[in-house]
């Protein structure tokens, strides 16, 4: 079953943005480094116009090095667009993305032309813990002009530069099946929308064709390869003493350990996708959209028959 998570303040959310970035020069988006194509919001470019983008690597220190170089010289290619790598915990992040957005909008700083950045990204991908981390101990200072709502809040980063925080978004419609496996583990979506024992078969089947040595190594299991997905999630419960009583495992506690020891980085550094695996895995989920789609208005159009109206509206492709 593909998973589904977009509550009602999310499309507040994404009317605030829409609205905010006519005064804006860069938009930052914070990306999860271990799950950086599925974690970019696919409709930001439309949402945003187009502007300058500075896209922020956050958690490096949970994912794999090399993959992360792959992924910020993937953004650094694009036009109007600079990548860096962050822990968002580092002390002194401010400098790299105070010069990052710099660099994007050369004509903006000073009094007169303050730096005007919004910064966005999925639930808990660790903005709060950037914007703490960026002001010090200083309180946040929230505007009070007019369309500064809860939704979003000002910071003073410099006396030229501004930024604008915006709470945590997800899109819509996830078409790509895998990445709504990737953000469910990474806990961008609510414990409800999903169901965690599949999630975590879909993170160990990940896991065992790059990092199989890891999870061998973590769970002090005998062997992996050879297991079925549900075989090794089962091995792993036994091995955490996550048992129901006549020896059977207590399957979804063994789900949760499998997700709880990926987030907090105790399984090691771990990125669940590369560039060119993400671009085959939205060509595919696109084509099934289409499919989808063409289905639903067949269905639609024999239910209530009526002149050709044209090719439904394409919908927002995963890849950002
Ligand atoms: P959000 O505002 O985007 O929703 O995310 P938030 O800052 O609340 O961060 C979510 C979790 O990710 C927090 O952990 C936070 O400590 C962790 N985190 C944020 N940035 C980084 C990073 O660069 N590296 C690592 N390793 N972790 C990061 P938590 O367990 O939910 O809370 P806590 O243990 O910090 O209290």
């Amino acid at each position: 079953m593909a998973i589904q998570w977009f509550p009602g303040h999310m499309h507040l959310t994404q009317k605030a943005i829409a609205e905010r970035v006519k005064d804006i020069d860069v938009v930052i988006e914070l990306l999860d480094a271990r799950l950086p194509g599925s974690s970019a919001n696919p409709m930001l470019a439309d949402l945003t116009g187009h502007k300058p983008g500075l896209k922020v690597l956050n958690k490096q220190d949970l994912a794999d090095p090399e993959r992360t170089a792959l992924w910020l010289a993937h953004y650094n290619d694009r036009p109007a667009t600079r990548a860096i790598g962050l822990d968002a915990s580092q002390t002194t992040p401010a400098r790299r993305l105070i010069d990052a957005c710099h660099e994007l909008a050369p004509s903006r700083g000073g009094m007169a032309k303050p730096m005007r950045v919004l910064i966005c990204g999925i639930p808990n991908v660790g903005k709060s813990t950037l914007i703490n981390t960026l002001i010090g101990g200083r309180k946040a200072k929230t505007g009070d002009e007019a369309g500064i709502t809860k939704l979003e809040q000002r910071i003073t980063l410099a006396d030229d530069f501004y930024l604008w925080d915006t709470p945590g978004m997800l899109w819509p419609r996830i078409i790509v099946a895998k990445s709504g496996y990737n953000l469910a583990a990474s806990g961008a979506i609510g414990r409800n929308a999903f169901d965690e024992e599949e999630v975590a078969l879909e993170l160990l089947d990940a896991l065992r064709q790059h990092y199989a040595a890891l999870v061998q190594a973590r769970f002090s299991l005998d062997a992996v390869d050879g297991l079925t997905d549900e075989r090794l999630l089962e091995a792993i419960g036994r091995k955490r003493g996550a048992l129901l009583g006549q020896g059977r495992v207590n399957l979804q506690k063994a789900a949760e350990i499998v997700m709880n020891e990926f987030r907090s980085g105790k399984l090691g550094r771990i990125t669940l996708e590369t560039p060119q695996e993400f671009a085959a895995w939205v060509a595919a989920g696109e084509l099934l959209e289409a499919e989808r789609r063409a289905k639903k208005e067949a269905r639609a159009q024999k239910k209530h028959p009526r002149p050709d109206r044209g090719a439904p509206p394409a919908a927002p492709s995963g890849a950002d």
